[in-house]
């Protein structure tokens, strides 16, 4: 494969809240033109356009695929808009980083995954997902432990993304159809993707899941982030799962917008036989000549590599940017991402039936 030289052609379909990360994003990979807005309500497309130097600016991502001779298109649009713009511009050639979550569920996933296969060995286009958690520098730095055998056999990872208030009142969030579901949906797919990789994407066996509406439809409930229509709100807002894989190993998931505990937490514990490991801050738990040992690696170990503060969405593009000049696959591979979407389908299909969901995918 001959790396790309030239400047790559860049649109964003969907220009609100993630966008601007997206783009920023571009703005630091090189060689790239931000050539594309596009949104169905004019003014954010215009807006966007303005703020960051766009070219021009479209109302449908169709025409923006056919006239704008695009490269490489961010999909930033919400859950329900995501298939349509993401097949078409993969039909016509374009590579696709597509925000989380992939779909509004693992049929529409599936769907997208198909058109890519379809597709890319004629065309050469590459699709990806937004889930730039993998691409945070502790992140990074533990999969190497892990890679290394420093932990010795993982079997088990706690992951948490629990919020005591914090319901997106904004937007979409709340409403099943557009949105495919609450906390599960939302950041869950973060926390479980980041899980799936770090333990090297085992076989899935079942997956046994609980989720809770039980402040989302009660009016006045304590919100930092505002109030939203308790009548219109039909997702969860709080799930609780247990992923069992074919090697033995177990992955729980906790996830809320709204629970009362003593505080918001968000936590990434993976344990195996050899060693335990926390995301943040980057601490080992060993034990070594008689006694156990906690080993913490120093925020300044990161810096001079794009540094901590470098928010990990822009970290995402530009090895995206990166993956399509070399022809290499992105570390987000979409077939991950579609097995995340199967997760969260089977974990509200589970908390329906009260069974675990085997896994055959
Ligand atoms: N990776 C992350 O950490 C992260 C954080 C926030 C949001 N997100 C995801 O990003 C996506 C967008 O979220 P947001 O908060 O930016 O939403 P938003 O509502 O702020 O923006 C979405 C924009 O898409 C536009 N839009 C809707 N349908 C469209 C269509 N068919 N064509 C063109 N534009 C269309 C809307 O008008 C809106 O301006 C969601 O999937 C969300 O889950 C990811």
């Amino acid at each position: 494969m001959t790396r790309i030289t030239r400047p790559l052609r860049v649109g964003i379909i969907g220009t609100g809240g993630i966008a601007g990360n997206h783009i920023e994003g571009y703005q630091k990979a090189e060689g790239v033109e931000l050539v594309a807005t596009c949104d169905v309500v004019e003014s954010r497309a215009i807006g966007m356009k303005e703020k960051y130097g766009f070219r021009t600016h479209f109302t449908s991502w169709e025409e923006m695929v056919k006239h704008a001779d695009l490269d490489v298109v961010s999909v930033c649009t919400p859950p329900f808009a995501h298939v349509e713009p993401a097949i078409g511009a993969l039909e016509a050639g374009l590579h696709v980083m597509c925000e989380k979550p992939m779909a509004l569920d693992a049929v529409q996933a599936k769907s997208m995954v198909d058109a890519w296969h379809k597709v890319r060995d004629t065309k050469g286009n590459l699709l990806s997902v937004g889930f730039q958690s993998r691409f945070g520098r502790n992140a990074q730095q533990l999969k190497r432990f892990i890679d290394a055998g420093e932990l010795g056999e993982v079997y088990y990872v706690r992951a948490a993304y629990l919020r005591r208030r914090g319901v997106p009142a904004w937007g979409v969030f709340t409403n099943k159809a557009l949105n495919g579901g609450g906390p599960m949906i939302d950041v869950g797919v973060h926390v479980l993707d980041l899980s799936l990789w770090l333990m090297g994407h085992p076989k899935i066996q079942s997956v046994y899941g609980a989720s809770f509406c039980k402040f989302g439809n009660r009016p006045g409930v304590f919100n930092p982030w505002g109030a939203w229509d308790p009548a219109k709100f039909d997702v969860e807002d709080s799930a609780f799962a247990m992923i069992r894989f074919e090697n033995g190993a177990a992955l729980q998931l906790e996830v809320s917008w709204a629970l009362n505990l003593p505080k918001s937490v968000t936590e990434t514990l993976v344990c195996g036989t050899d060693g335990g490991a926390r995301l943040e801050p980057l601490t080992l738990f060993q034990e070594r000549h008689g006694t156990i040992i906690d080993v913490v690696v120093p925020e300044k170990a990161t810096e001079g590599q794009g540094g901590p503060s470098e928010p990990n969405h822009h970290l995402q593009i530009v090895a995206w940017i990166e993956s399509i000049r070399a022809g290499t696959a992105p570390l987000v591979l979409p077939e991950q991402a579609l097995q995340v979407s199967q997760i969260v389908d089977a974990v509200y299909r589970s908390s329906e039936t009260g069974a675990s969901v085997a896994f055959s995918a």
